[in-house]
């Protein structure tokens, strides 16, 4: 049984178990096409009605697997969230204009067979994008002009959250919020509660450290963020492993690991913890196979973690995390 819950102000009911189709795209080592769609399709059977991908995942591939699957899919239609801005280079605020966005946009409407995207979302632009009211009113012209629903944001930082919901028509944001990184709870939610805007919860899994799998000895495929982006050398070092370096996470996940009822999986444990926050909408696990998928939608149905559990993660949090990422993001 899946649970929904309410996508700020669209109207929308969306699961509270997304599907991330990032690693069904690319930078994630191999995945065939065949495990992707068996992957998407076994979350669209758990009862998953939102969907995060962008253009620049497998440089397209992640939304045309999405359009393929979703074209056999007889059930309730998914919300198609994908994101622009990361196909410019040099990836510079001055690139995001009213022409190149129109373009990302009408790339992203045949990628994924549609005549309107569901939910635009800016793809982590320079800071300085925020502080330029003529990117937003070009938003709202594609809105005007029926190309896109909705449009959000996708943000690193904090402050960079608190800055795109002054924007009246950004409906939602999406932030890395996981047991790795709790900052987020604190002011952003409140403000973000009260404009009711919509929170997409993203690296719910800290890349997959907070499935419990991962070890000193883990290795990951040269074509693995994993692997390639261990020091931030592609993109922001908070998109891998959350920015915690990986030796403090282990030992943070051994600490985690007796709090974990017997029966339930970790990963399903740490999508529970997000859950317990009411201002997110929907978290948005990325899952390479049927049975990830299944493991991650399984975390609606967990009940509530205790006051103690929760007070537990917090302290592992504040004693072994936050010295390293709090300040940061
Ligand atoms: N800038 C942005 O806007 C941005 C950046 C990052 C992510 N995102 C979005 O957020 C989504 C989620 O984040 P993410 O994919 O980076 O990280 P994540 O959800 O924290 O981790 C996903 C990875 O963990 C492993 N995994 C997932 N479920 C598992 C399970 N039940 N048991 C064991 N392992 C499991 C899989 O990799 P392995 O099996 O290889 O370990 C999977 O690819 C993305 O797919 C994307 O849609 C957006």
């Amino acid at each position: 049984m899946m649970h929904t819950r309410s996508f700020g102000r669209t109207g929308w009911k969306v699961s509270e178990i997304g599907f991330g189709a990032w690693a069904i795209g690319g930078a994630w080592g191999d995945v065939s096409e065949a495990q992707a769609r068996d992957a998407l399709l076994a979350a669209l059977e758990k009862g998953t009605t939102f969907i995060d991908t962008a253009d620049v995942y497998g440089d397209g591939r992640s939304e045309r697997i999405v359009r393929e699957v979703l074209k056999e899919w007889r059930g309730e239609r998914p919300i198609v969230a994908t994101k622009a801005g990361r196909r410019l280079s040099p990836h510079v605020a001055s690139g995001y204009t009213q022409a190149n966005l129109a373009a990302f946009v009408d790339r992203s409407l045949q990628n994924l067979g549609v005549e309107t995207l569901d939910l635009l979302q800016l793809h982590c632009p320079p800071t300085e994008v925020y502080y330029r009211p003529e990117v937003f009113d070009a938003l709202d012209s594609l809105v005007a002009a029926g190309k896109i629903r909705h449009y959000g944001v996708s943000v690193e930082k904090v402050e960079e959250a608190l800055k795109a919901i002054e924007y009246p028509n950004v409906v939602s944001v999406q932030i890395i919020y996981n047991i790795f990184r709790q900052r987020p709870a604190g002011l952003f939610f409140r403000e973000a509660k009260a404009r009711n805007v919509a929170v997409i919860a993203r690296v719910p899994l800290a890349s997959g450290l907070l499935t419990g799998k991962m070890t000193r000895d883990s290795a990951f495929a040269p074509d693995d963020h994993r692997n390639f982006n261990r020091h931030g050398e592609a993109f922001d070092v908070g998109e891998t492993f959350a920015g915690v370096p990986y030796e403090v996470a282990l030992d943070a996940v051994e600490a985690i690991r007796p709090l974990v009822p017997a029966g339930t999986s970790m990963a399903a444990f740490a999508l529970r913890w997000i859950l317990m926050a009411d201002a997110v909408s929907v978290v948005i696990p990325g899952a390479k196979s049927r049975a990830q998928a299944e493991a991650n939608a399984a975390a609606s149905e967990l009940p509530a973690l205790s006051p103690q559990t929760m007070q537990a993660l917090r302290a592992i949090y504040e004693e072994k995390i936050a010295p390293h990422v709090h300040h940061r993001w």
